[in-house]
């Protein structure tokens, strides 16, 4: 990525420029690529938020949350030649002058380039704010592009993409409305997670595992999101969400995805996309009756207590589910998904079992051996992928052992640091490169499994676990 250079003018519009999102993942992110040099020579960006800041006092966000959430070492220099770079619009998203406000800025900074730029327009927003500001940016026509061959305009959606399948639809239908599909670029940052994107690289480059990545030889695929976290600060954001749709609707289904998958054959955006959204059309829905074994909801003790959080509220922080998929490929390879916050620890992975090789070629073999191959995709931390395995012990008896081989990301072959997901988002969003951006289907897909469980969680009391264990003791 270092050797690529993006060299097409681009301003990028930040609304909700003042929050979370901005500071903690995308000034970085943009800051990264700006030290690398792979952003274009003529650049911009312009905050937008109700703040009523300065375009200084803006360049000091900029700075801060450079030098508190940038990994690595941000000179001074490049620093201040960065933030000079932004700009600050101040004004509410219904408020239509405002969009007027862009217009003008946007019509200085393409003089003072000399010509029509690129616009990226990045909703770090609150959903509820999505339709307002899409409409508003269709109304001003500033996301109509200059040409056919200049100025393209883009715009970037977070998730939650909707909360049910009916309301992903409605939002899907207005950016259907308003925009073309190669200017949508839905986001799920984990599709864009290095760790992630390697599943493919690993599956279909190496001749090894593809001929055994069936349910002769798999017999479950476990997919876990464990964070040590509670909601902390994010209790008004995250009840009435909750788990499910926070990270199973999206980042865990979508690391299933890359797992089941068919080969794309080709490293193309449609490819890819239409590969992701087939074996997710192939979730098969858990019922009603099935939910009781399939499905546990939890929800840890002290929940209720967190800021913002209703005081009878049933909103999940954990779940656990197995789930189908209605393919020749994967029939009755189950998948355990869970994920859950105030959990024992902090871990991302996606593990595959193959089946034991029965009678083992091992001293006793009547006697009960533990011997199946497993291979880990450690997402983060220790990012890793790892393959335990079993050879003799060297001694006089026919005694085996477990053994494994890992490749490790940042070991000294692969030498440089892991690019953030939010810096390949950014990067391929401007090459306009829409593999790693969920598709209308996948979204759709996704929403169908997901939306029949909450249908049948929506009065059951989830069940209680204490804050740093492993979830209820049920599942
Ligand atoms: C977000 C969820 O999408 O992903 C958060 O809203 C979750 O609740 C986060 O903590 C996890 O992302 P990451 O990149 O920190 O693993």
């Amino acid at each position: 990525m270092e050797n690529i250079k993006v060299n097409t003018p681009t301003v990028v519009v930040v609304f909700g420029a003042r929050g979370d999102l901005g500071r903690r993942k995308l000034f970085p992110a943009f800051f990264d690529l700006y030290s690398k040099g792979i952003l274009p020579d003529k650049f911009k960006l312009l905050g937008v938020s109700r703040a009523g800041i300065s375009k200084g006092e803006f360049e000091e966000v900029v700075k801060n949350s450079i030098s508190e959430f940038y990994k690595g070492e941000a000179r001074s220099e490049k620093l201040a030649g960065f933030a000079g770079l932004s700009d600050y619009l101040c004004g509410t998203f219904e408020d239509f002058e405002m969009y007027k406000k862009i217009s003008e800025e946007l019509l200085n900074m393409d003089r003072e380039f000399g010509v029509c730029s690129n616009k990226l327009f990045y909703l770090a927003v609150p959903p509820k704010n999505y339709e307002t500001i899409l409409k508003n940016l269709d109304r001003s026509g500033l996301t109509i592009p200059c040409s056919g061959a200049e100025g393209w305009t883009r715009v970037l959606i977070e998730k939650p993409f909707g909360s049910d399948l009916k309301t992903a639809k409605s939002l899907d239908r207005l950016l259907g409305e308003l925009f073309h599909e190669e200017q949508i670029f839905r986001i799920d940052h984990y599709l864009a997670k290095e760790t992630i994107q390697n599943i493919l690289t690993f599956r279909f480059t190496n001749t090894l595992f593809e001929p055994i990545w069936n349910n002769k030889y798999i017999e479950k695929v476990e997919i876990s999101l464990f964070e040590k976290l509670d909601v902390s600060e994010r209790g008004g954001f995250y009840d009435g969400i909750g788990a499910l749709r926070d990270v199973g609707q999206n980042h865990i289904l979508q690391i299933l995805a890359s797992i089941a998958m068919e080969n794309p054959k080709e490293l193309n955006a449609k490819n890819i996309r239409a590969k992701r959204a087939k074996v997710l059309s192939e979730l098969k829905s858990i019922s009603k009756k099935e939910m009781q074994n399939s499905v546990v909801k939890g929800q840890y003790e002290g929940y209720l207590d967190e800021k913002g959080v209703a005081e009878d509220s049933k909103t999940e922080t954990y779940f656990k589910l197995k789930a189908f998929l209605k393919n020749k490929r994967w029939k009755g390879v189950p998948f355990i998904l869970e994920s859950g916050k105030a959990l024992a620890e902090s871990k991302i992975e996606a593990k595959v079992f193959f089946k034991e090789k029965k009678p083992c070629f091992c001293a006793a073999p009547h006697e009960k051996h533990v011997h199946q191959n497993i291979l880990t995709f450690k997402i983060q931390p220790d990012e890793s992928i790892m393959l335990q395995f079993y050879v003799k012990k060297p001694s006089l008896t026919m005694d085996y052992t477990e053994q494994d081989l890992t490749f490790k990301y940042g070991g000294d072959a692969l030498g440089n640091v892991m690019p953030d997901a939010y810096e390949k988002i950014l990067f391929d969003c401007i090459v306009g490169d829409q593999t790693l951006f969920t598709s209308t289907k996948e979204v759709m897909f996704s929403w169908k499994f997901i939306t029949a469980i909450l249908e049948v969680w929506q009065n059951e009391e989830p069940k209680i676990y204490q804050k740093g264990s492993e979830g209820p003791d049920a599942s």
